[in-house]
């Protein structure tokens, strides 16, 4: 460091004026960082509240048709839809995960319907909205089974696919799908479909209202997805999981929960060089909410929230703030 200190450095000299510390800013947080979650519905004509997450609905798709329509106008690049499905056609075999008729593929095709290349499209694959027990693979033998669920998640990911999805993103966790996917895409010309790869997800408790939203709680009845998910102890394993991932044909990562992963974010970013994303999960949303709604923190905390992870090295943000923050920051400059 050639810098000479204090006096002749002054930490603050620059940060005296608001003109300079935004010339001087790192890292700025814009639309096209966000992609926005959304919790589906069947029937028509219905938005149904979640206690747990306050401000986020469950929409039918010709509710969701508009309010698709105003992510696009903001400039939101891409949504994730996540479906509740009804009780009386969730599982063992997780039936709805490869029907061509399950609510997330008749939403994908009127999305695309109606606006096209307008907007990404970005689905999980996981078979825990579909299964009777609420874990995201098979269970056999009281265990939830490896290559069995692979089976299942490649052609759940070929029906979304068939259906119009730009984007699938693995959320189950189970070893070698990524690889399995990508070349059943290839085999029947899926070649420009990506895969968002949930390479490094923890066994979060941060999960807890998203369950509420999906309706998987009850099924899951406080059972743990610990011998699948990572333990949230471990940093090293997560790059291990990034780097067989990208070697079975990733394009991108994911990392998730997020702000209290910042750490794996900055290392798996400076170790591989790839587009990373990270996930604002619904225990993260419900803490802030609550917080603000309380009066314990400002509301101006979600931007902060969100910006952090632009420091840490991520290419792209889900957040159920997404519609929220997009309205903010285009009166931000
Ligand atoms: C399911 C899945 C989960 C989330 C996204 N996909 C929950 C889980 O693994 O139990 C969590 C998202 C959130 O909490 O906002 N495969």
């Amino acid at each position: 460091m050639l810098q000479r200190a204090y006096p002749y450095t002054r930490m603050r000299r620059s940060r005296s004026s608001e003109w300079s510390r935004r010339l001087i800013a790192e890292n700025t947080l814009t639309v096209n960082d966000l992609v926005w979650p959304i919790f589906l519905i069947d029937g028509e004509g219905k938005t149904e509240d979640i206690a747990s997450m306050p401000g986020v609905q469950r929409y039918t798709i010709d509710k969701l048709i508009p309010a698709v329509e105003e992510a696009i106008k903001l400039g939101i690049p891409a949504i994730a839809p996540f479906p509740y499905t009804r009780d009386d056609l969730r599982d063992e075999k997780a039936s709805q995960a490869d029907d061509p008729n399950s609510l997330v593929c008749r939403m994908i095709r009127e999305v695309k319907k109606n606006f096209g290349s307008d907007i990404g499209v970005i689905c999980d694959v996981a078979l825990d909205p579909y299964t009777s027990h609420g874990h995201d693979g098979l269970v056999i033998n009281g265990e939830v089974a490896n290559d069995q669920t692979v089976d299942v998640l490649v052609r759940q990911a070929l029906v979304q696919a068939e259906a119009g999805c730009d984007i699938l993103a693995p959320s189950d966790m189970m070893d070698g799908r990524i690889g399995a996917i990508r070349e059943a895409l290839e085999e029947n010309g899926f070649h420009n479909t990506q895969i968002m790869s949930y390479a490094a997800k923890y066994a979060s408790k941060f999960y807890g209202p998203f369950r509420d939203a999906i309706g998987s709680k009850g099924a899951l009845k406080g059972g743990s997805k610990a011998t699948y998910q990572q333990d949230p102890s471990n940093g090293d394993e997560s790059l291990h999981e990034v780097a067989l991932d990208l070697e079975e044909g990733a394009d991108a990562v994911m990392v998730k929960p997020g702000m209290p992963y910042l750490d794996v974010i900055s290392c798996v970013k400076k170790e591989f060089n790839v587009p990373v994303f990270a996930y604002q999960v619904s225990g993260e949303y419900a803490m802030l909410k609550a917080a603000i709604e309380n009066g314990w923190l400002d509301d101006e905390v979600l931007f902060e929230s969100l910006l952090c992870f632009k420091r840490a090295g991520t290419d792209g943000i889900f957040t159920y703030l997404a519609i929220e923050m997009a309205k903010k920051l285009s009166t931000i400059r």
